[in-house]
């Protein structure tokens, strides 16, 4: 092989990030193996002994990682034989790399899930704080991203907070399906050793809820799918996308004609040129790594495209956008989390530096947006008017609003009787933001009183 084909195909400078997934299944197979007596006692005991030592070599970057090794299998491989000898040859008896590979890429893959999981619950746990802080606080409602309605700002955020939660229940479903055990597989076909397959599951944690070993049924598939790398990474893309819509809000909120909040200066930049500036970067770069991570999914379902069984080089393809995709996930999370939330000064437990209200700003523009009408319209349904006739004469009000440059509840009785006689006194209630605001009592809608029950809920759940 030339140097330049041997950089070509090899993998240990990126897959070097599975040893610890490596020997944990390397533990296990030769653990099942000595049990099963294909390999002897002492054998077994020499492999742990190199693992071990090479575990440590690794921990303390004293390990030396060779290209000439392909990967990160080949390397350890050789280092446990020079530290053991033939115990260390003996490893691989029943084994191919191709089952080794799949399978600790899903053991990688499981253990990274489940901190993305934790991560998603830290975040959600601190928007459901923000969302407490501002149940009273009314912001317009848009459609079309025009003002449509009014709404509390603690329901904007609990919208968010559904959408992770549906992201936390995939990543626990795509779970179930990465836990599952290729090894013993072999090349392809399985072996002619008596391998016990469930032993190792069982060993390596890849059990079901109800502690039944998960074990791939099949030899060819197991060792050639990575559907579950393209799931994980689809249900990623979908969480980065719930970010990337977050993002463009905030930094819609963030502009001068919004007004609505501020972001901490951590999480801002100025410009080099305009001394005014704070510019909102980590969400405009949330934004944009979304492409990032859609782009792995796309890259990693276009390389299982026309592969034919079984394994095929191709799947070392597998692992820059697997592994790029968890620690872009990851950071957005914990960014996110700190951004929106704050973070926790020291021993105290107090969080501070989060995500800044002004209230007032949302308020003045729900008010400018006649978001309010809807109320209105309700408000002369209940007295009788069937609601299309109703819509068009506040359609005639709000014309007459804008003409006078006011809001709704400017206008006076006289005005409001001109359009229809069967208005009061009391419609002023229903014009205010707040009376609004309660009238949407329904399951899941914006009145205080409902989102005060959705957030003892969501305090239980999470
Ligand atoms: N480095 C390879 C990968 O990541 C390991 C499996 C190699 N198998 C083989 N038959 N060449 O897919």
């Amino acid at each position: 092989m030339s140097e330049l084909v041997k950089r070509y195909t090899s993998s240990v400078f990126f897959d070097k990030r599975l040893w610890h997934a490596d020997i944990e299944g390397s533990l296990a197979h030769a653990e099942m193996l000595a049990h099963c007596g294909i390999i002897s006692k002492t054998d077994h005991a020499d492999i742990v002994k190199g693992l071990r030592q090479i575990s440590e070599e690794i921990h303390k970057n004293q390990f030396e990682w060779q290209l000439d090794l392909e990967d990160v299998h080949l390397n350890i491989e050789a280092r446990l034989t020079q530290l053991v000898g033939d115990a260390g040859k003996r490893l691989h008896t029943g084994r191919s790399r191709n089952d080794q590979v799949a399978t600790d890429v899903r053991l990688w893959l499981r253990d990274e899930i489940d901190n993305i999981c934790q991560l998603l619950i830290d975040f959600q746990q601190s928007l459901v704080e923000v969302a407490e802080e501002n149940i009273e606080v009314i912001m317009p409602g848009f459609t079309h991203l025009q003002v449509a309605q009014p709404i509390s700002f603690a329901h904007h955020l609990l919208a968010y907070v559904e959408m992770f939660a549906r992201d936390l229940e995939r990543f626990k479903e795509v779970r179930a399906r990465v836990n599952r055990l290729p090894l013993g597989s072999a090349a392809l076909a399985g072996t002619s050793y008596p391998l016990d397959r469930e032993r190792v599951a069982r060993t390596l944690g890849m059990v079901d809820k109800d502690g039944n070993p998960c074990v791939c049924q099949n030899s060819l598939d197991a060792v050639s799918d990575r559907d579950f790398a393209i799931e994980f990474t689809s249900a990623a893309s979908l969480c980065m996308v719930h970010i990337s819509r977050m993002s463009e809000e905030l930094v819609l909120w963030m502009s001068q004609n919004y007004g609505f909040i501020k972001l901490s200066d951590r999480f801002t930049t100025g410009s080099s040129i305009m001394p005014q500036k704070k510019n909102p970067d980590v969400p405009e770069l949330a934004r944009g790594k979304t492409g990032r991570v859609v782009g792995h999914l796309m890259g990693l379902i276009t390389l299982m495209k026309a592969q034919p069984l079984a394994y095929n080089k191709d799947n070392q393809e597998d692992k820059e956008p697997l592994f790029d995709t968890v620690d872009t996930l990851k950071d957005t999370l914990r960014i996110f989390d700190e951004m929106i939330g704050g973070e926790v000064e020291g021993k105290t437990g107090v969080k501070s530096g989060g995500i800044k209200v002004n209230a007032q700003a949302m308020e003045a523009a729900a008010l400018r947006g006649y978001a309010t009408a809807t109320d209105l319209a309700d408000y002369l349904v209940r007295k009788g008017l069937p609601f299309r006739d109703a819509h068009e004469a506040v359609a005639k009000i709000v014309r007459i609003a804008q003409d006078k440059n006011v809001g709704l509840s400017d206008l006076d009785l006289k005005e409001l009787k001109a359009i229809h006689g069967s208005i009061e006194q009391d419609v002023f209630e229903v014009l205010s933001l707040r009376g609004s605001l309660n009238a949407r009592s329904t399951l899941g809608g914006t009145a205080p009183a409902q989102i005060r029950i959705q957030i003892d809920r969501l305090k239980k759940l999470l």
